[in-house]
């Protein structure tokens, strides 16, 4: 028996100022999708933003849904409009915000699981990291320089076939 550790990096930016421009510009197009998410039950509005490797930019928002499970994360509408556009095209950077409607936050929010797992799939089908971006409405922004730094041992289907 032998216990290991697994190491993650990440990069903390006190200030929106302080990220690459193309960064800064993919959070304004998160910023904007998330006033316009839908989010009636919980009040919580996330945008997120793909920036693909030809420079364009796919966005989305949580949608949410009077039957619960119905609804969809941010992220996930955002990766999925991607697939469904860009087939074809890598996705560089994802960038993710929030806001509660009647109040900031101001520690970044962190992606949910399941759209860590859609992510993984993302950066594993393209073979390409993919730079995550989280932030919540004001104070610092995490970045993690691949989805493997927040989802380890990962489930891969194509493991299993
Ligand atoms: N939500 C996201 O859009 N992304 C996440 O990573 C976590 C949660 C949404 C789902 C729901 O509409 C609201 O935030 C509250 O959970």
């Amino acid at each position: 028996m032998k216990s290991f550790e697994w190491t993650a990096r990440f990069v903390e930016y006190d200030t929106p100022e302080e990220l690459p421009e193309e960064i800064h510009a993919l959070m304004l197009r998160a910023e904007e999708a998330r006033e316009k998410a839908y989010a009636p039950y919980s009040h919580f509005k996330v945008g997120a933003a793909v920036l693909l490797e030809d420079g364009v930019v796919v966005t989305g928002n949580n949608q949410e849904n009077g039957a619960f499970p119905s609804g969809l994360c941010a992220e996930r509408v955002a990766l999925f409009a991607a697939g469904a556009e860009h087939p074809a095209v890598k996705a560089e950077a994802l960038f993710i915000t929030a806001r509660a409607v009647d109040h900031d936050l101001s520690e970044p929010v962190a992606p949910c699981g399941a759209c860590r797992q859609v992510m993984a799939e993302t950066e594993q089908s393209q073979g390409h990291p993919m730079r995550v971006f989280f932030h919540g409405t004001t104070g610092r922004i995490l970045e993690a320089d691949s989805v493997e730094a927040l989802l380890p041992f990962t489930f891969k289907f194509r493991d299993w076939e």
